[in-house]
């Protein structure tokens, strides 16, 4: 695990940016694992920079994202699809059948997670997973529980969750209650994983997952099993 601690979110950005890029130019067709929250805005916008001078070419990039509120359609615009394309898609030269999220408008359960396992056994695997933290460790929306969940599932938002992401809607009434999430399993079956979290509040449940023990109550944990993880944060975690 390779821990870049730096001064503040525009580096963290910058540095997130400059690994997404790399593996862009490397493999030109890679497959990107792609995470919303406010976390990746900024890396987001250093890559949207870069292709707008002609430094970088999405044309032949895949992606695919780790997850989706059930319940919202596309225009919602607290809508995981909604948000990729308003941050990243809509402003870079990636082709629009190359995007995929789950999709929270279907109902079926069963279903939906079926067939997000197969676009993603469809595109080859994860070349690159971009990750952020929640609050209380999750990665994508894979919640603290008492198992590790293997493939796409649906799970019930826990009221840490549920709060936390409520700053971005009108009333937390309005925060969808369960989410589509790609598995664990998934994740750590990407080549390679980047992980930022940055401010304060970040801070400690990064150290317990990077330092404790690898636990499904806290699912970052488990990325200390992978073999190539960069984490970047604007935290001292080291200390
Ligand atoms: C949501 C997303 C996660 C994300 C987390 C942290 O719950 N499902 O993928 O990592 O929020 O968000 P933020 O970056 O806004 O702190």
């Amino acid at each position: 695990m390779r821990i870049l601690e730096v001064k503040d979110y525009e580096t963290l950005s910058e540095e997130a940016a400059k690994i997404i890029a790399a593996q862009i130019t490397l493999k030109p067709n890679c497959v990107l694992g792609l995470a919303t929250g406010t976390s990746p805005i900024g890396t987001y916008d250093k890559l949207v920079e870069w292709c707008a001078e002609g430094k970088l070419d999405f044309s032949e990039v895949t992606t695919v994202n780790l997850d989706e509120y059930k319940g919202l359609d596309h225009e919602h615009n607290q809508s995981y699809w909604y948000f990729m394309h308003k941050y990243l898609f809509d402003r870079v030269n990636i082709r629009k059948d190359a995007v995929h999220v789950p999709d929270g408008f279907n109902p079926n359960e069963e279903e939906a997670c079926k067939a997000y396992d197969e676009v993603i056994k469809s595109v080859g695997g994860i070349d690159l997973q971009l990750l952020g933290i929640g609050p209380d460790g999750h990665i994508g929306f894979n919640e603290p529980d008492d198992c590790f969940h293997l493939n796409t599932h649906c799970v019930d938002l826990t009221e840490s969750t549920i709060t936390a992401n409520s700053r971005l809607f009108n009333s937390i009434d309005e925060v969808p209650t369960k989410a589509y999430t790609m598995g664990i399993g998934t994740i750590m079956s990407a080549k390679r994983i980047l992980l930022i979290a940055n401010g304060e509040n970040k801070k400690e449940i990064l150290k317990q997952a990077i330092y404790g023990k690898v636990t499904p109550s806290i699912p970052a944990s488990i990325l200390q099993m992978h073999a190539d993880v960069t984490i970047i944060t604007d935290q001292k975690i080291s200390d």
